[in-house]
């Protein structure tokens, strides 16, 4: 995020520039939502059309199918991200600062065995063992829009169920305010750890109303299979009303606190990414505009830009948790 590039912008390629432009739709989804009447008669011709559409996994690593999602704003009508971009454009610093390092370099991250320790102010702290945790809740499908803080965005189907399931499991204590998220640091699989991009580990943080809202996610998997390594194997967060740096990759410590924790870009740059880091058209980055977004995979470089929404369009579920904050001030 902080890499400038020769024509003085951000490292703004777009995907059309370093992947072929293979189609992938995703609509089981939607059929389903339609077959159980759920979706309501606004959505019928729409449905129509789409049910014509192909259903397919990319089949590049195993299944792990989602039921229909029961969290009210998890699936968007939008058209969801090929796959060969969602996979190829990357931000994972572990393995370089190149949108198509990760795809390049994850490879070698080893995501067997693999524990997820919960702990802090809880009642119950406990090491989940990955199986452990894939078991803890239904899988559901989420098709979420996201938003990059450098001014992009995506559509994704994740698979994953509300990390609320798993907070409730601990019983975290009154006095934890806050949950941290710390992520694998292994300096003999990821080139870039001992780099003095970051401050290593990559770390995360949310306050507790925000890590218990049900579109919070815990994420296993997108577009129907298990999470690709350069997308954050085997476990990872996805809060898609805040840009996509607060989204940490291969989680191992989820840390309830009373403090409000540190988080990677807010050390490096605090004036730039705060804590909070709600998508807000109206708060610019202090380098660049947030009114507007590119769509990777749909908007080419001349494409006129799309306007950002306000929590990344899900005011309705969120917007509530900041009533009465100065949203410019807890940026
Ligand atoms: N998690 C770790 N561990 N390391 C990272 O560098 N990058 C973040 C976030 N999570 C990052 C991370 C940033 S800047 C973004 S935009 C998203 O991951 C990108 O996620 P995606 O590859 O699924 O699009």
């Amino acid at each position: 995020m902080l890499i400038r590039t020769q024509n003085q912008g951000y490292d703004h390629a777009i995907s059309s520039e370093i992947t072929s432009a293979s189609l992938y739709h995703r609509r089981r989804d939607w059929l389903r939502l339609m077959a159980a009447g759920a979706a309501g008669g606004a959505m019928a011709s729409w449905a129509s059309r789409e049910a014509l559409a192909q259903t397919t996994r990319p089949g590049k690593l195993a299944p792990l199918p989602g039921g229909k999602s029961v969290v009210t704003g998890a699936v968007t009508m939008e058209k969801p991200t090929p796959y060969e971009d969602a996979s190829t454009y990357n931000n994972y610093y572990e393995f370089g600062t190149d949108k198509a390092d990760p795809a390049r370099n994850a490879h070698r991250l080893k995501t067997t065995p693999w524990t997820v320790s919960v702990e802090g102010l809880v009642k119950k702290p406990m090491q989940f063992a990955l199986e452990d945790l894939l078991k803890l809740a239904p899988m559901e499908e989420r098709i979420y829009r996201m938003r990059c803080v450098e001014g992009w965005s995506m559509v994704i189907p994740w698979v994953g169920y509300s990390l609320s399931a798993l907070v409730k499991k601990v019983e975290p204590l009154g006095s934890a305010k806050y949950v941290e998220f710390v992520t694998l640091a292994d300096r003999k699989t990821m080139p870039f750890v001992g780099s003095r991009i970051l401050d290593w580990p990559y770390t995360e943080g949310l306050r507790m109303d925000e890590a218990l809202h049900p579109l919070t996610l815990l994420s296993f998997g997108m577009y129907g299979e298990v999470l690709p390594n350069q997308n954050g194997a085997p476990v990872r967060l996805v809060v898609p009303w805040k840009y996509g740096f607060k989204n940490a990759k291969s989680l191992v410590t989820i840390r309830f606190t009373e403090q409000q924790p540190g988080t990677a870009w807010n050390k490096a740059a605090a004036n730039e990414y705060g804590f909070y880091s709600n998508v807000n058209p109206d708060v610019p980055h202090p380098r660049w505009s947030q009114a507007t977004e590119r769509r990777i995979g749909e908007d080419g470089l001349f494409a006129k830009k799309r306007k950002t929404l306000i929590f990344n369009g899900y005011e309705a579920q969120v917007g509530q948790l900041y009533a009465g904050m100065d949203l410019k001030k807890f940026y």
